[in-house]
């Protein structure tokens, strides 16, 4: 059966796909009273941390009541629930069920794949942007200092972008792997996956995909891309809260990774506790550390329910439309508008830039309207499947009155 969320396929700034119209869809407000934060605030934060369902609080109900009525038995089905978790969020990024992975964030995954590179021999590069999330850099930073490797950054011009092309130019025959945002943080702009996994794999280089910023509201397909691994996490646009990250390993690539980061839980028999050397799994808990955050997971499948439920295509359509509505908010008003203004080439959120935005920040936040703020990039609106079209407005005149210090 086509998966309904990847039927669509993602974009990037020059890779051609079905184009998602943009349409605002006013039956999505049903999805609002299972979000209370909705009630209480002008909530425009999705891009950072998105809005708690209330059967969250439930779901992890059901996680005391195994854990009190089957004490260690539990562990039976919890390894089921993890794996049809993980599945759930496969199918949100168009992969293959039996792949992905779950464990408590990115830096994890980006630390374990580095271990099971060998930087040792003349394919030693690690390529990768100058605005990628920090978080990741600190982690390839020092492991290519360790293990003898090179990170080469492809920079900025603007702050704003790194141009598809620039980053294609730095893959070359010594490039062992590309670690890439798919839409960078600091603007949304879109990078082209498809075209990057291209090129590397011409010179017989991994990629590495991070959808931190967008999984869960621009729809992606891994298998069109061809990426081999795809990481991100859940308390953006999933509104999974903190502790649920995944990884997805293409299967033909997953056999040639034996990370050196590791864990019981990636064992082939982990309750054998056999003596080291480990002895990896050839599933996907090949990935898995140590003993995984169950609670968390909890939080996030019952998170992913109303995701999966209303399609990744049919978030992007309303996304496009509002953030359409707050790029001609700002136009009128003569703020900077920091992200792309091709629907094709952004992300789920627009960033704004204005004197004093820092303050005005500060004020929003004081006055409960939700978003936050990054040095160089200012304001960021991100609204998800659950905003209106007069909460953006109502965003948006607060922004332009702070703005012009009305
Ligand atoms: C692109 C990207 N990657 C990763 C992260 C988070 O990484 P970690 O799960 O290691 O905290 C973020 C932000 O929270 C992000 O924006």
């Amino acid at each position: 059966m086509a998966n309904p969320n990847a039927q669509a396929k993602s974009t990037g700034s020059t890779e051609s796909s079905p184009k998602i119209t943009p349409k605002i869809d006013t039956e999505l407000a049903t999805y609002r009273s299972q979000y209370p934060i909705l009630a209480e605030t002008t909530y425009m934060n999705s891009n950072s941390m998105g809005a708690m369902p209330a059967r969250a609080r439930e779901a992890i109900g059901s996680y005391f009541d195994r854990w009190q009525h089957e004490g260690v038995e539990a562990w039976g089905p919890w390894q089921s629930f993890i794996n049809e978790t993980a599945d759930t969020v496969a199918r949100l990024l168009g992969g293959l069920p039996g792949h992905t992975t779950l464990n408590q964030n990115v830096a994890f995954f980006q630390a374990q794949v580095a271990s099971a590179l060998d930087l040792s021999g003349p394919k030693n590069k690690v390529v990768s942007e100058a605005l990628m999330f920090p978080n990741v850099l600190y982690v390839w930073d020092g492991f290519c200092r360790q293990a003898g490797g090179e990170l080469h950054l492809v920079p900025s011009d603007d702050g704003i972008n790194v141009p598809t092309e620039r980053i294609l130019a730095a893959i070359d025959e010594r490039t062992a792997l590309v670690t890439v945002s798919h839409a960078i943080y600091v603007s949304g702009a879109l990078l082209d996956i498809h075209a990057i996994c291209k090129r590397a794999h011409e010179v017989g280089a991994l990629v590495m995909v991070d959808v931190y910023q967008t999984l869960g509201t621009v729809p992606i397909d891994v298998q069109s891309w061809d990426a081999d691994i795809v990481v991100g996490g859940s308390h953006k646009w999933l509104c999974g809260g903190p502790g649920t990250c995944f990884m997805y390993v293409r299967p033909d690539i997953a056999p040639q990774l034996s990370p050196a980061i590791t864990g019981w839980m990636a064992h082939a028999d982990p309750f054998a506790f056999a003596p080291a050397p480990i002895e990896l799994s050839d599933g996907p808990w090949r990935f898995m550390g140590g003993t995984p955050s169950v609670p968390a997971y909890y939080v996030a499948r019952e998170a992913y329910r109303n995701l999966d439920e209303i399609t990744i295509p049919r978030i992007r359509a309303h996304n496009l439309a509002l953030s359409q509505t707050v790029i001609a908010r700002a136009d009128e008003a003569g703020l900077t508008v920091h992200s792309p203004r091709s629907d094709d080439a952004r992300a789920g959120f627009v960033a704004i830039e204005f004197p004093g935005s820092e303050a005005a920040s500060k004020t929003l936040i004081a006055e409960h309207y939700k978003h936050d703020w990054r040095p160089a990039c200012g304001v960021r609106v991100g609204p998800h499947f659950y905003s209106t079209e007069a909460e953006v407005h109502r965003f948006m005149d607060r922004v332009v009155q702070l703005a012009k210090r009305e």
